[in-house]
């Protein structure tokens, strides 16, 4: 059966591919990726995520640049932006009868769904001999909102790059998994530390100093994406 090497193996051989042929994904395999996304998990039931299919050359060009240069965006068959949506919910909502608001609690949760659905649809991907990649959306959001023309009430979370893969990289470090995952009790953070700094290679101090560092990555991106929630309706 197609993709029936999900889904241990698919996720034991999982390695973010930011390199593709340039061939284009025929639509039954874009349609079963889309289906994997669509059979996650979602808070109850309520599924407010929307997922657009992004495969336009010239929106994945403007989609790169948005995201910071990044070429993988620009050269993929296809990019999912996996979009909170309460948009569509508080519609439903209004045609019920009910007055909907959504706010930090409903964002929170869907995010966890966007997220769920991502990854599902990544290891959909993987299985069908896809390769890619997940790009952050939530450092820069408000270009993306105009540029799909995401309505009030949705903002989008993470996209995923697809493509035949043009590298085949092996699976990377991770934490050990008596640090990611202990038994029952935490046990302190000395031995989390340590799995952390190890799982960069000798990279970390790097790491850190660009995350964490004065005016870091993540001081402008809180900046333009609290501006955006704002923006949206969600604070
Ligand atoms: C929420 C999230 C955001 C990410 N954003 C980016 C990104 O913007 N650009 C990128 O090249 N990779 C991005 N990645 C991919 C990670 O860098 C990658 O998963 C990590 O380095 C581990 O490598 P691996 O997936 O090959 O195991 C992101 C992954 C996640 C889960």
């Amino acid at each position: 059966m197609k993709g029936s090497k999900c889904c241990i193996a698919t996720i034991e051989s999982h390695a973010s591919v930011r390199r593709y042929t340039g061939e284009a994904i025929p639509e039954d395999d874009l349609e079963a990726v889309l289906r994997a996304a669509q059979r996650a998990p979602t808070g109850w039931n309520m599924q407010p995520v929307t997922v657009v299919a992004v495969t336009d050359r010239g929106l994945l060009a403007q989609l790169a640049d948005i995201v910071g240069g990044q070429e993988h965006v620009a050269q993929a068959a296809a990019f999912l932006v996996f979009t909170v949506d309460y948009a569509k919910i508080v519609a439903a909502a209004e045609r019920e009868g009910v007055r909907a608001k959504p706010g930090l609690a409903n964002l929170y949760e869907a995010l966890i769904d966007a997220g769920i659905m991502a990854g599902w649809a990544m290891l959909a991907a993987e299985s069908l001999g896809y390769g890619g990649v997940l790009v952050a959306l939530y450092e820069n959001p408000c270009p993306i909102v105009e540029l799909l023309g995401l309505p009030r009430y949705a903002v989008p979370a993470v996209g995923l790059a697809l493509g035949k893969p043009a590298e085949k990289p092996r699976p990377r470090p991770r934490q050990r998994l008596e640090a990611l995952a202990p038994r029952n009790h935490y046990g302190g953070v000395d031995d989390k530390a340590e799995a952390v700094i190890e799982a960069y290679n000798g990279k970390a101090r790097k790491l850190f100093a660009y995350i964490f560092g004065p005016e870091g990555y993540y001081d402008t991106a809180s900046e333009r994406l609290r501006f955006c929630l704002e923006k949206q309706g969600f604070l």
